[in-house]
């Protein structure tokens, strides 16, 4: 049966862990052949020794422009085009508050998380002009990407920085059949969580696993988000059926940025009532 990928060529950024992985497994399953960039040479090659006719790994540090321009022709020269970019890799940066943050830590931190998807546009949107193809590029951003405090300052401007990426995009690629939409997730359980709190990798599974039953009720629908989530809607987004979407910054995560955490609502009608009352 063909899946919803079948024939596509797609690059993954960060595919080697995390929603990475989990967009891999699932571009593959739906029928997509998938080049992986990530620094985690092991895991890479073990990706590509699970996949070896679907997957291949190239060793990207995604902060470098070339080496990005280097991983989207690899997909090319190995599997003959470019369909979908998903500019993936991301790291929590430098934690200091904004009192505290250093310009080096800042620019540490946005060459990993926004830099790289500029990187990623870029060099996609050459390809798919060079082919004369439309093209999807799926970027992650975060529930960080929408509103302040989910993470510290660095990582927020970021995130934020990825969607004026996305929406400059739309402005400059949309008439050439290229889509451009970015992802926003809640807190999902991946090893992000234990190196961006400095945990030792060897607890990064038992340190999820707290998490997630501790953080379950920050997000409306009563729990923490799975990797696949999110490899669900980027496999949309990669399809045929997204071909009238460009431009959507959706957040992936179970309604926490629909609502806000103040009880204003219920606390203005009470307040009303006490103030009527006298
Ligand atoms: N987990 C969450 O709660 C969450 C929430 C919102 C957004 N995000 C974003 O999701 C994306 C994926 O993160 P994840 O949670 O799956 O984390 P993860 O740590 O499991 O995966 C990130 C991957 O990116 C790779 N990577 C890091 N630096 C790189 C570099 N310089 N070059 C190439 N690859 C690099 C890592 O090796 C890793 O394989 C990131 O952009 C992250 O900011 C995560």
């Amino acid at each position: 049966m063909a899946g919803r990928l079948t024939g596509k060529v797609a690059v993954i950024t960060g595919g080697c862990s995390g929603i990475g992985l989990a967009s891999v497994e699932l571009f593959v399953a739906e029928g997509a052949r998938v080049a992986v960039g990530d620094v985690q040479d092991d895991l890479g090659a073990a990706l590509q020794a699970r996949f070896p006719k679907d997957v291949v790994y190239v060793h990207t540090d995604v902060t470098d422009d070339d080496a990005v321009g280097a991983l989207v022709q690899t997909a090319v020269s190995r599997f003959g085009k470019l369909d979908v970019m998903f500019n993936n890799a991301g790291a929590g940066g430098d934690f200091a508050p904004m009192m505290d943050l250093t310009s080096a830590g800042l620019d540490r931190t946005l060459a990993i998380n926004t830099r790289s998807v500029m990187s990623g546009h870029k060099h996609a949107a050459r390809q798919f002009q060079k082919q004369g193809t439309g093209g999807s590029i799926i970027s992650t951003a975060s529930a960080a990407g929408l509103q302040g405090g989910w993470s510290a300052a660095a990582y927020t401007i970021a995130k934020h920085a990825v969607i004026g990426i996305v929406r400059q995009a739309v402005a400059e690629f949309a008439p050439l059949g290229i889509r451009s939409n970015a992802i926003c997730p809640g807190v999902i359980m991946t090893p992000i969580m234990a190196s961006a709190f400095g945990v030792p990798k060897e607890r990064s599974d038992e340190f999820m696993a707290f998490l997630a039953k501790r953080f379950a009720n920050v997000h409306p629908i009563g729990r923490t988000g799975r990797p696949r989530d999110i490899a669900e809607v980027a496999a949309f987004l990669a399809s045929d059926a997204a071909e009238f979407m460009t431009g959507a910054i959706l957040p992936v995560d179970g309604g926490a940025t629909a609502i806000t955490t103040s009880s204003f609502g219920v606390d203005a009608a009470a307040a009303t009532k006490e103030f009527l009352a006298k």
